[in-house]
């Protein structure tokens, strides 16, 4: 593995943050009132609200909580998760996370250069490739909070690429590991690889 993944591996390794563990089945009536945008299973059907189905659940918790503190904004869930509690927000992090997500398709006109960023990176400007967190099927690694994006709409994915380069979005800890990926990506690049990501499983 390349020496800039192993050293941010290491240091994304000892950020982690402890949390209660869900109950799926007490999620799944909490998690009544976010079906609207997200879908009753996780998977939305509007291109610019995230798939919340079998996304790590590590990962939706540690939204959930930065949602909540305002560490990260989301204007169109404002005041929704105030009166939830920490265990209320690991319930509902382990129903989603236990549904089985869907998967769209790729725009065949930027696929190839969307693909050879996810795999390869751009090792010259020392921007990593997303395979080594992300894997190379997308499926992210749970135990170490790094989400799953196969099958995640493009139009969502393309907007935390955009909203990370311009520092819109800087929950990504103090490695602000996504935060410098997304400064070596163009626009073109991002449309690419999120259509990449929206097909990918
Ligand atoms: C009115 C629509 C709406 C409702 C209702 C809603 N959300 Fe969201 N949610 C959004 C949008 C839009 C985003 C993405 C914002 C952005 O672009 O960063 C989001 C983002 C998220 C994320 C981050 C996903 C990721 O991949 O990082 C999580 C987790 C989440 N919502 C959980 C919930 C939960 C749990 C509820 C119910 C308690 C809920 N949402 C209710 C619209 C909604
Ligand atoms: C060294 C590990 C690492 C690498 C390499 C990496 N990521 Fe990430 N990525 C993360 C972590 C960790 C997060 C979650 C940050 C947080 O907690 O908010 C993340 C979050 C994201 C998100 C937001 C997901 C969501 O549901 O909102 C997207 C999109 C993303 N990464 C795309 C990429 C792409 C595309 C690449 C390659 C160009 C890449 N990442 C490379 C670790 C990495």
């Amino acid at each position: 593995m390349n020496k800039l993944i192993v050293s941010l591996l290491l240091t994304l390794g000892i950020t982690g943050l402890a949390q209660a563990a869900g109950d799926a089945k007490a999620g799944q009536a909490k998690a009544a009132v976010c079906g609207a945008c997200h879908g009753p299973d996780g998977n939305s059907m509007a291109p610019n609200f995230p798939k919340l189905a079998g996304q790590g659940e590590r990962y939706l918790t540690k939204q959930l909580q930065d949602i909540k503190a305002g560490k990260r904004t989301v204007l169109e869930m404002t005041g929704l998760l105030t009166n939830l509690s920490d265990q209320d927000l690991s319930d509902i992090a382990a129903y989603f996370s236990s549904q089985a997500g869907s998967v769209g398709a790729a725009d065949p006109k930027v696929v190839a250069h969307g693909e050879e960023l996810f795999r390869g990176g751009k090792l010259d400007q020392g921007m990593p490739s997303c395979i080594g967190c992300h894997s190379p099927n997308g499926a992210g690694n749970a135990a170490a909070g790094f989400p799953h994006l196969g099958g995640q709409h493009a139009q969502y994915v393309a907007k935390q690429l955009t909203d990370f380069r311009e520092g819109n979005r800087t929950n990504d800890g103090d490695t602000k590991i996504m935060q410098s990926i997304a400064a070596k990506m163009s626009n073109k690049d991002i449309e690419a690889v999120a259509s990449y990501v929206q097909g990918l499983h």
